[in-house]
């Protein structure tokens, strides 16, 4: 237990006190997305209700109220990450379109046949996909660094992995399926001693960890604002200023240009340049206000309250007969994924609803660990700064349940 104040922050989320098949809502799916506070929800309405304008574009109040809104959502990002400066921020539709920006614009602009791009064994498609597709346009290599069965990628492994071909290493900060923490800054300094730039995939990482690039020492950070109590479709690029000023637009259109002439354009500064056509404006605006809601809160004092959850869970879960615990990384956050004996995860995920017990359940966007361990899916319960040990309670209770079916 900690001296976090769970209860009153967990006022502030709206939806978090409905229920669910007239049962108290447990929702235990933030890694899919976390619930947001009524700070986000009210600067989404009222940038639609009072400031609905385009940005950069006019001089009219509204279009200035608009654009000062959503640059001043840049500065707040800059700090939650320590980057350098605000042109180091660029905004993106989610994890997905960072990863798939930088290795189209990176990847495409540097890498020639043979070259490698290093990835480990328990990626999400998004950090699979783009990579693959980026081999297949220039003849690069997709290597992979093995996870071991306790859902682990070691410094070691990953480094057995490099060599001299070795242009781009991209890994998660933290396991979206297992909750493993990867120790990136140790992953990135072997990548850099290779010649390689690194992308982190930070979808989970920035939620549950202490993220600090310019100490992480990465290239590329990226992240969605959903999970981290933001809105849906924006998310962050962070890239290092020298990185972005090398690498080419990555979709051409309005407001990243500098000067277009039937001849040839030239592209807008750092960071308009990836910034394309009229963007997610109220996005930007409410995912401002969760970074400031979260910038507001203890962090120290939350992060230690959801490592307390996650243990809790990990140890409530792990003492009921009929459950595997999947996943047993000694440094882990955010999720812990299971099984119950003799019955499908789906199975699991529908009879825990009726209980109002909300988890995820598949492969999780990650088939190739889901075959690495030997399994075709998993129950994921997932944890944010509101959940609480009384929810782990509830699962467990509910699970008791479900497996009575299943006996
Ligand atoms: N990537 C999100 C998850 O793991 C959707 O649930």
């Amino acid at each position: 237990m900690t001296g976090f104040d769970v209860e009153a922050l967990r006022a502030q989320f709206p939806a978090l006190s409905q229920t669910v098949h007239g049962k108290p809502l447990v929702y235990l799916d933030s890694a899919a997305t976390a619930q947001k506070p009524r700070a986000v929800l009210d600067a989404i309405r009222s940038a639609y209700e009072e400031d609905c304008a385009n940005i950069h574009r006019a001089v009219h109040t509204l279009s200035q109220r608009a654009t000062h809104r959503y640059e001043a959502a840049r500065e707040p990002v800059r700090a939650l990450m320590n980057a350098a400066s605000t042109r180091e921020i660029v905004w993106v539709r989610g994890t997905t379109e960072a990863i798939n920006l930088v290795a189209s614009s990176y990847g495409g602009s540097t890498l020639r046949e043979g070259d490698e791009i290093l990835l480990t064994g328990l990626e999400h498609h998004s950090n699979i996909v783009p990579w693959q597709l980026l081999a297949a346009r220039t003849g690069a290599r997709v290597v992979v660094a093995p996870v071991d069965d306790r859902g682990v990628v070691t410094v070691e492994a990953f480094a057995a992995r490099l060599s001299d071909r070795t242009r781009i290493a991209s890994f998660a900060h933290v396991s979206n399926a297992l909750g493993t923490v990867l120790p990136v800054q140790a992953l990135t300094r072997k990548a850099h001693e290779a010649g390689a730039v690194v992308l982190v995939d930070g979808a989970q990482g920035i939620v549950h960890e202490a993220v600090d690039v310019q100490a992480i020492g990465c290239d590329f950070y990226a992240w969605s604002g959903h999970k981290l109590y933001g809105p849906t479709g924006i998310g962050v690029l962070y890239g290092r200023e020298a990185l972005l000023e090398r690498m080419p637009p990555y979709q051409g259109g309005g407001d990243m240009i500098d000067r277009v002439r039937f001849e040839g354009t030239t592209w807008n500064e750092l960071p308009y340049k990836f910034e394309a056509g009229t963007p997610h404006i109220a996005g930007v605006i409410g995912l401002g206000a969760a970074v400031e809601w979260l910038l507001a809160q203890d962090r120290v004092a939350m992060r230690a309250h959801e490592a307390d959850v996650h243990a809790y869970a990990r140890a409530r879960l792990g003492e009921l007969p009929f459950v595997t615990l999947v996943g047993t990384a000694p440094h882990a956050s955010g999720a812990v994924s299971f099984t119950v004996n003799g019955a499908h995860p789906s199975d699991v995920g529908t009879l825990l609803d009726t209980h109002g017990v909300a988890v995820r359940t598949g492969h999780h966007c990650t088939q190739p660990l889901m075959e690495r361990l030997g399994l075709p899916a998993t129950a994921r319960a997932s944890f944010a700064a509101y959940s609480t040990r009384a929810e782990v309670d509830a699962l467990c209770k509910a699970l008791v349940s479900v497996a009575e079916v299943f006996s």
